[in-house]
């Protein structure tokens, strides 16, 4: 075990799989305190279970204010404060303009955007009176350029690195730090859903494979700790190159 993350607590949203999983598990291993929100019941109790005294599950479905509430409250129970949050939980659909409901619109939106800002309007007394604080907000490359039929998701993520820049300048004379993080195709339980069964093979071509989530996971852990002391309202994308641009032949 090292310890870039010692004597820190951090709730993550939507930690129960995929990505939020593995910034749980890197986070206990760095010397971090962790309260695991999700809506997953099972699976994040499951995981706290495995990772031991300095974790625990919350319910928390992140379109929920209220529940918000009861996460960032057992965290400075359980573990005194709250200095990192992870805003990880999102959701992914698509469809063409015309098919695509207001519907899944608002379910997208609710999730992916409004979580966020709930998440941060919930923590930010915490944030601050354990300054210094980190937030990061895990946006996607559709957050950096679109997507093709994706479109409440394309916009609940450019909005979301919005919102993170509103958010660090307002925040940092308060010593929170806010950053966005910009994954590209990464193999999730999300993905999986889209592609099947697919593994990483870390020998390929960057621009032609898929991430894995360790990969963006080490991303996350320098943004919530001090080696990030003087990062604020940025985007760090870890793609592959996927937003480079384009290549010829
Ligand atoms: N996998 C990718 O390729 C990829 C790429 C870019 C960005 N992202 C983003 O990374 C984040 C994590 O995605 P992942 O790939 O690990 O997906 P995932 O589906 O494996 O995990 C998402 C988690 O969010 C939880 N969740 C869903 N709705 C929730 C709600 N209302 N409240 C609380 N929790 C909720 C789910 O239960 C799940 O545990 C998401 O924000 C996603 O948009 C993923």
């Amino acid at each position: 075990m090292s310890s870039r993350l010692a004597g820190r607590v951090a709730l993550i949203s939507g930690a129960a799989s995929g990505m939020g999983a593995s910034h749980a598990r890197a986070f206990v291993a760095e010397g971090a305190a962790v309260v695991i929100g999700d809506i997953a019941d099972a699976a994040g109790a499951a995981l706290a279970a495995e990772l031991g005294e300095r974790a625990a599950f919350a319910h928390l479905d992140v379109t929920r204010s209220e529940d918000w509430d009861a996460a960032v409250a057992e965290a400075v129970r359980r573990f005194g404060k709250l200095d990192v949050l992870v805003n990880n939980a999102g959701v992914l659909d698509g469809g063409p303009i015309g098919t695509y409901t207001e519907k899944q619109w608002q379910h997208v939106l609710s999730v992916n955007l409004t979580g966020p800002f709930l998440g941060l309007t919930a923590a930010r007394d915490a944030l601050v009176a354990a300054r210094p604080a980190a937030v990061v907000n895990i946006s996607s490359a559709a957050g950096m350029q679109g997507v093709a039929g994706m479109h409440a998701y394309t916009a609940s993520k450019f909005g979301l690195r919005g919102f993170t820049k509103s958010a660090a300048l307002e925040l940092a004379p308060h010593g929170v730090r806010v950053n966005s993080v910009h994954p590209g195709g990464i193999v999730t339980p999300m993905i999986g859903a889209m592609t099947g069964d697919v593994t990483v093979d870390r020998d390929a071509d960057t621009l032609k494979r898929l991430g894995a989530p360790e990969e963006v996971t080490s991303l996350v852990v320098f943004l919530a700790s001090s080696e990030s002391s003087y990062c604020s309202g940025a985007e760090f994308v870890v793609d592959g190159g996927m937003t480079a641009g384009s290549t010829f032949g």
